[in-house]
This record gives C-alpha cells, sequence and structure tokens, in this order.
C-alpha cells in the first residue's frame, strides 16, 4: 500500500514509501478475498479475473484464496478461476492449477502480496476429525500440499508455488479444530526461509461458534472479524455514540489482548459492495466513523472485504476505505522516529503535525505520537490509559 504522509507538511520532507504484504505493526492492511466470483458475472470485466490481475493493485496487502472447503479428504474450489485447471487424476475434487500457481508467485516475489490459502467456507462440511492424532495427520497434509516442498509424494494444487500461510473461514462445527491449528502453527513456526502468517474470518457474534475454541487455544497473526451479516454488522455502527449497543469491536478487541498472541490484530471485515456476503454493507460517512472510531483500539490492523469481484464491481470503493484508513491515524514508524519532540499526553494543545484529528479518532494515550488536536467541535477525552479520542 503507498502511504502518503504529506499530511505531516512540508516541512518535514519524508517521502512516501511502498509498503507491501501483511504487516503485524500497521492499522491499515486492507485483504480481499479472491477466489469465489461472488458478483457472479461469468464474461466481461466484472467477472472474476486471474490472481495476478488484482495483485498489480499497490492498495491491497493481503489475499486469502477462497476456499479449500474439504480436507479430509481435500477439495478445492476456486469458481471460474478453477476453469484455468485440471483436476488430479487420482483424486477428481482437487484442482491442479497452474494459473494460480505462477500467479502466487508473481504476486509475492512482484507485488510483495501476502498470499493465504483459506480453509472452510460455508459449503466445508466435513465435520473435522474423530481424534486429536487425525487432526494434527490432516494439517501436515495440509502444509505437504501448499507449504514447502517435502519431498513427500502429494498432489500439490498450486505445484512449487509455497502460499504464505493460512486462513480459518469455518462456519459449521469442525472437531478437534484446536488440534489441527497448533499442529498447523507448529509446522509453520518451524519453517524457515519466510514469515508463514496464521488468520481466521470469525463472525462478528461472539464467540464465534464455529472459530470460537481454536481462538483461544492457538496464536493467529490476525483475525478478520466478518462485521456483517449479524446484528453486530458495520451497518449498525452508531455515529456518535461512545457506546456502541450493536457494533462490537471493543469486544474483539478484548479477546485479542487476552489470546494466546496477544498482539494479534483485528481487521474489519465489511461487504466490499451493496448484497456482497449478504447484509450489512456500509459507506460514506457511516464507514468513515465506524473506521475512526475503530482505530481507537490498539489491536485494530485495518480492514478485510468480500469479495474481490464485489470491490471492482463497486467503483471508487477501495479508495474510500484507504482514505479512511489514512484518515487521522497514529504517524507511522518512520514519521515516529522524526518526531521526537511530539508529547505524548493530550492537554498540551500541542499540534506538531498540523493536522486535526476527526471524531473518535485517537489524540493521546500512552506510547501514542500522532496528533492531538481535534476538529472542531470535539475535544480530546481520555478512555484510559492507552487511549484518548475526539468526542
Ligand atoms: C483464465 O485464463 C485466461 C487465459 O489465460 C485468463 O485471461 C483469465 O483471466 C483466467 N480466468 C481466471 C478467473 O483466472
Ligand atoms: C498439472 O497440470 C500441469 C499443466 O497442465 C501438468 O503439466 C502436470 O503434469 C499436472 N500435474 C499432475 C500431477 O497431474
Ligand atoms: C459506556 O461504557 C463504559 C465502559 O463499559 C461505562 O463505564 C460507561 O458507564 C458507559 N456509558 C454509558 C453512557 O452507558
Amino acid at each position: 500500500m503507498v502511504s502518503s504522509l504529506s499530511f505531516l507538511g512540508s516541512g518535514l520532507a519524508l517521502a512516501s514509501f511502498v509498503r507491501a504484504g501483511f504487516s503485524p505493526s500497521s492499522s491499515s492492511n486492507v485483504a480481499v478475498y479472491w477466489g469465489q466470483n461472488s458478483y457472479d458475472q461469468s464474461t466481461g470485466s466484472l467477472a472474476q479475473q486471474n490472481l495476478a490481475y488484482y495483485c498489480s493493485n499497490t492498495d491491497i496487502d493481503v489475499i486469502p484464496l477462497a476456499f479449500m472447503d474439504g480436507i479430509s479428504p481435500p477439495i478445492t474450489n476456486f469458481a471460474n478461476a478453477g476453469n484455468n485447471c485440471t483436476a488430479f487424476a487420482d483424486n477428481p475434487n482437487l484442482l491442479n492449477c497452474t494459473q494460480i500457481a505462477d500467479d502466487i508467485e508473481t504476486c509475492q516475489t512482484t507485488y510483495g502480496k501476502t498470499i493465504l490459502l483459506s480453509l472452510g467456507g460455508s459449503t466445508y462440511t466435513q465435520g473435522g476429525w474423530s481424534s486429536t492424532t487425525d487432526a494434527q495427520n490432516a494439517a501436515q497434509t495440509v502444509w505437504d500440499m501448499f507449504g514447502p516442498q517435502t519431498g513427500v509424494a502429494i498432489d500439490r494444487p498450486f505445484g512449487e508455488a509455497v502460499v504464505d500461510g493460512f486462513d480459518f473461514d469455518f462456519e459449521s462445527t469442525v472437531d478437534n479444530l484446536p488440534a489441527f491449528g497448533a499442529e498447523l502453527r507448529s509446522l509453520m513456526d518451524a519453517a524457515t526461509g519466510k514469515d508463514y502468517y496464521l488468520s481466521a474470518a470469525p463472525q462478528c457474534v461472539f464467540p464465534d461458534a464455529a472459530d470460537g475454541s481454536t481462538l483461544d487455544a492457538v496464536a493467529f497473526d490476525f483475525v478478520m472479524v466478518q462485521f456483517y451479516n449479524n446484528f453486530c454488522e458495520v451497518s449498525n455502527f452508531q455515529t456518535g455514540s461512545a457506546n456502541q449497543s450493536d457494533f462490537n469491536f471493543d469486544v474483539w478487541d478484548t479477546w485479542a489482548k487476552s489470546s494466546p498472541n496477544p498482539d494479534v490484530k483485528v481487521l474489519l471485515g465489511i461487504p466490499a459492495n451493496t448484497g456482497a456476503a449478504g447484509a450489512g454493507y456500509a459507506s460514506g460517512t457511516l464507514l468513515q466513523d465506524a473506521i475512526a472510531y475503530s482505530k481507537q483500539y490498539s489491536s485494530f490492523g485495518g480492514v478485510m472485504m468480500w469479495d474481490m469481484s464485489q470491490l471492482y464491481a463497486n467503483s471508487g470503493f477501495l479508495d474510500e476505505v484507504v482514505s479512511d484508513l489514512s484518515a487521522s491515524s497514529p504517524p507511522t514508524t518512520t514519521a515516529t522516529t522524526t518526531l521526537t519532540t511530539t508529547t505524548t499526553t493530550s492537554s498540551s494543545g500541542s499540534n506538531p503535525t498540523g493536522s486535526l484529528v476527526a471524531q473518535w479518532g485517537q489524540c493521546g494515550g500512552e506510547g501514542y505520537t500522532g496528533p492531538t488536536q481535534c476538529e472542531s467541535p470535539y475535544t480530546c477525552v481520555s478512555g484510559g490509559a492507552y487511549w484518548s479520542s475526539c468526542q
């Protein structure tokens, strides 16, 4: 993603810089699911295009591939992108996808994207495994199929390409999923050569019925909570209300800080278009306010969207999300080192960056080094040791 630091003012003369791929220290990661062609056009420019087509977009950091919707036995489904694959002779449900394989490598090496394989989806119906041993063996199989080549004779849908990790999007009961997740995590942690990430896409209703026990047992790098299709969806955000009665980013932030990885990032999962992912689409001021509010939580890691085809059919929406994410955001690490004189208290009135913080934006708190003055008529109100926001 290209982050413009121009709001810092010309005096600081900081150049824009290019970042791509998931960053655990960023609060503006953008993840977009690809693979299900949810806008449902079979031909033309709004039909789902090949993966690399989207990887050239510098506003997108993470692309989970949807889906490996069966694990034991393995099944893959990439909607119309599957038409460019061939089935393996010994497993007609598993696709040999040389084009996706080439595109994964292009996305990683040319564009620096983080490419995850998403496991599950709403059509996963296998119910998990009858023992922890079976679950652990299944994790090893998934690793052998999509991780670094181990020399094991196995059908590899993406050939020599190696994904950057896995995403859990289970939406029905999966027995022994914690054991499966723990084994996959330990295989990823033991691997050398690059960072592997584990993510999940629970629904916003807390705790998540299918993924909840795994989220509490295994260290995830980020979760992309589906704030749609439920009362807690982003479209039910109430502008101007400090205590949200439906929208529950605060609950996920609390979970994050006591989870096996207390630094886990929580991405705000939203529909990328009207009607995408069912209900809950928000845009304009409502989305801007919901993002500004969510950013006050230190676990906030950016936005996830469902899905790529819907996003590309919704002209201007990606720009809007990127602009909402960059609005009054705390300076990045690069900027922070420059702004050594910035005070961390909100009452000083110092405004070294020359920018004003919008309603619900962060304006103070321990460790915070960003702008501290609120847009009129808001004032900076302390919400605890770690954050203050404009209200
Ligand atoms: C299928 O392959 C064709 C030819 O390379 C390409 O133009 C098209 O974008 C691919 N479709 C998908 C969905 O990957
Ligand atoms: C996968 O597809 C490629 C291209 O069609 C082919 O060369 C290769 O032999 C296939 N691999 C298997 C195991 O079927
Ligand atoms: C809002 O929530 C906070 C923290 O849970 C609580 O202390 C406060 O009383 C609530 N305010 C209102 C108006 O409900």
